[in-house]
């Protein structure tokens, strides 16, 4: 994969962030997340790969764009398997509330799982920990290991998880271990991330979430050096088919990066909707003009970018489509 491909990444996530984040706080997850859909889709148009959706937003007769199967690119450059998350965090986004996001992340043909839309347990940390600690432990085992390989008291430790009631027994446990508990409201790809980012002061991420979004943030996690496991939690014979049917033999194993996200290269790249730990949300400036923050990272090389980019909103057709802008009448814009 060519390196020029990681900015190309980066406007399609700016490009759905920005369509995405006019729908803030509106209390529309499905507009939200329609429009970073749309977006993301039309800028797909202009990236240079031959991609095959294999992350995307649903099976083909559930999803009008970015369905699971479609092909995304100009067609001209390298086959890659392409994993988005147009609006990670539709809830967030919709209360504007912290941490709503808009991902992909692409690696070469083939590499990416075919994860079904189900929950999946995880297990993310950072560099210090990765190969140290194990999803088949027990919780309260894996939390006395990482304070050990770490050298801090149990009672030192940040763990994070999705506040979820199925998570009552693992919050118990960490509490009364004395662990750190912070509990998100949603958005567990940034979630799985933050113990890979020193400065976030979480060291683990625990829980279920979406196996989707286990993918995504195991790609992540593979260009931050740090590490995933998941395992999938079909809750039924029908979804133990589904997961056989997508070519996972055996769907209670515990999958590491290698089954998530191949062996080979990765990118990956994530714009801020709203306000987060690492990204900055978007914010519109006077001028038509509205700042992004992004990431961009790539596993080869091991570099992290984050990449501001102050945009004139007239500017860019998907989003003059969306109404707002009157940059043919500047008299009407001052309203007078
Ligand atoms: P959406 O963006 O699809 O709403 O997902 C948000 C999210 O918090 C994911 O980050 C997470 O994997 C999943 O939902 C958890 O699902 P649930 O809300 O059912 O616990």
């Amino acid at each position: 994969m060519e390196r020029e491909l990681a900015l190309e990444m980066v406007r399609v996530t700016e490009l759905a962030a920005l369509a995405s984040s006019k729908w803030m706080g509106r209390g529309s997850k499905t507009e939200a997340d329609g429009a970073a859909t749309a977006a993301m889709r039309s800028m797909f148009n202009s990236v240079s790969i031959q991609g095959t959706v294999v992350i995307g937003e649903g099976e083909m007769d559930e999803a009008p764009m970015l369905f699971i199967g479609e092909k995304v690119g100009n067609r001209q450059g390298p086959e890659v398997d392409v994993a988005v998350d147009p609006l990670e965090g539709t809830d967030l986004a919709a209360k504007g509330l912290p941490g709503a996001l808009a991902v992909m992340a692409v690696a070469p043909k083939g590499n990416f799982l075919h994860a079904p839309d189900m929950y999946m347990e995880k297990l993310a940390v950072g560099p210090e920990l990765k190969g140290k600690v194990s999803l088949a432990d027990p919780l309260d085992v894996t939390i006395q290991k990482a304070a050990r390989i770490l050298r801090r008291a149990v009672s030192d430790l940040t763990v994070s998880i999705l506040e979820r009631e199925r998570h009552a027994d693992k919050i118990a446990i960490l509490r009364a271990m004395g662990v750190r508990v912070k509990l998100l409201p949603g958005g567990d790809v940034a979630g799985a991330m933050a113990p890979a980012f020193a400065e976030s002061g979480i060291d683990m991420y625990v829980g279920s979430g979406g196996a989707p979004e286990g993918v995504i943030a195991a790609a992540a996690l593979k260009c931050l050096e740090g590490d995933f496991q998941g395992r999938l939690m079909p809750a039924d014979e029908g979804e133990f088919d589904r997961c056989r049917s997508m070519g996972i033999a055996d769907p209670r194993k515990i999958l590491t990066m290698d089954d998530l996200v191949g062996k080979g290269d990765v990118l990956f790249a994530a714009t801020g909707i709203t306000p987060g730990e690492f990204l900055k949300g978007v914010r519109f400036l006077p001028g038509y003009r509205a700042e992004t923050e992004s990431v961009v990272m790539r596993a080869k090389t091991g570099t992290v970018r984050t990449i501001q980019a102050n945009h004139y909103l007239p500017g860019k057709p998907f989003l003059q489509a969306m109404g707002g802008y009157w940059a043919d009448e500047p008299e009407a814009a001052s309203g007078l």
